[in-house]
């Protein structure tokens, strides 16, 4: 039986995708950051197949904390979903320096400073995805808008490839993703798509691309996007 950790399970499209491997039989193990009733309903009736720690994505010290909690315990698949909106609409000039920072780290750095920590937990011939966006290509942006969120995402599909770089001894595939504009509270209440679409989209293209090697920035429809 396959085992995920999804970081960033709380709400929205990470606890859905929680939801959609327990559905296809996976083991879940899931990260909060803050304590979610959705979650803790869905261990009390997972029997037993879902498991919960505590998270905060920009703490180093608390993702290496997690990977020694998980000594010895190995996953098929690491997904890093948590991510945030920061300056949307909003002239550069007028965004607080402390909201870009906020912004760069959260859904850039600390996506792969907690991927480098648990790689060690991830087995061989397993996969890496990381939540993009596809406002995060640089080669479709022509309308520029969301230009920071947009730009933290390009960050970190950078960052996605160097990461692979680092890690291509490891025969692991490592997957950009985008969802889909997502009825979420990052996507609002008229985004297209609603949480079960996006996610079993998601997680039919991980099982697609099982084992494939290497990388692709991909759609949850598996459509492949330019970088
Ligand atoms: N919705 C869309 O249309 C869309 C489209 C493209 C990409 N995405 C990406 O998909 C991912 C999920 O977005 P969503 O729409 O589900 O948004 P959401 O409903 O706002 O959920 C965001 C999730 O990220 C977690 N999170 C934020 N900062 C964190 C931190 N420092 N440490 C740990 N967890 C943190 C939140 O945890 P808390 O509950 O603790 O706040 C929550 O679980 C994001 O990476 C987003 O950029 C979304």
């Amino acid at each position: 039986m396959r085992h995920a950790l999804i970081i960033g399970g709380s709400r929205g499209l990470g606890l859905g995708l929680v939801r959609e491997h327990l559905a296809r039989g996976w083991h879940v193990t899931t990260t909060q950051r803050t304590a979610s009733a959705d979650l803790d309903a869905l261990s009390r009736e997972s029997g037993g197949r879902l498991a919960l720690e505590t998270l905060d994505i920009t703490s180093v010290p608390q993702a290496q904390a997690l990977s020694d909690r998980l000594a010895g315990r190995s996953f098929d698949l690491l997904f890093l979903n948590a991510g945030i909106m920061a300056g949307r609409g909003a002239d550069l000039r007028q965004v607080p320096d402390d909201d870009i920072q906020a912004l760069f780290l959260t859904n850039a750095i600390s996506p792969i400073r907690v991927a480098d920590t648990l790689a060690r937990h991830v087995t061989p011939g397993g996969m890496i995805a990381f939540m993009s966006s596809i406002l995060g290509s640089i080669g479709t942006n022509d309308d520029g808008r969301a230009e920071l969120y947009r730009a933290s995402k390009a960050a970190l599909n950078s960052l996605i490839r160097s990461f692979r770089a680092r890690h291509a001894a490891a025969g692991i595939t490592v997957l950009a993703m985008h969802p889909g504009v997502v009825r979420t509270s990052m996507g609002g209440p008229t985004a297209p798509l609603d949480i079960e679409t996006s996610v079993r989209g998601v997680a039919d293209t991980i099982a697609a691309r099982w084992g494939a090697g290497g990388q692709a920035f991909v759609d949850y429809r598996n459509q492949i996007i330019p970088w």
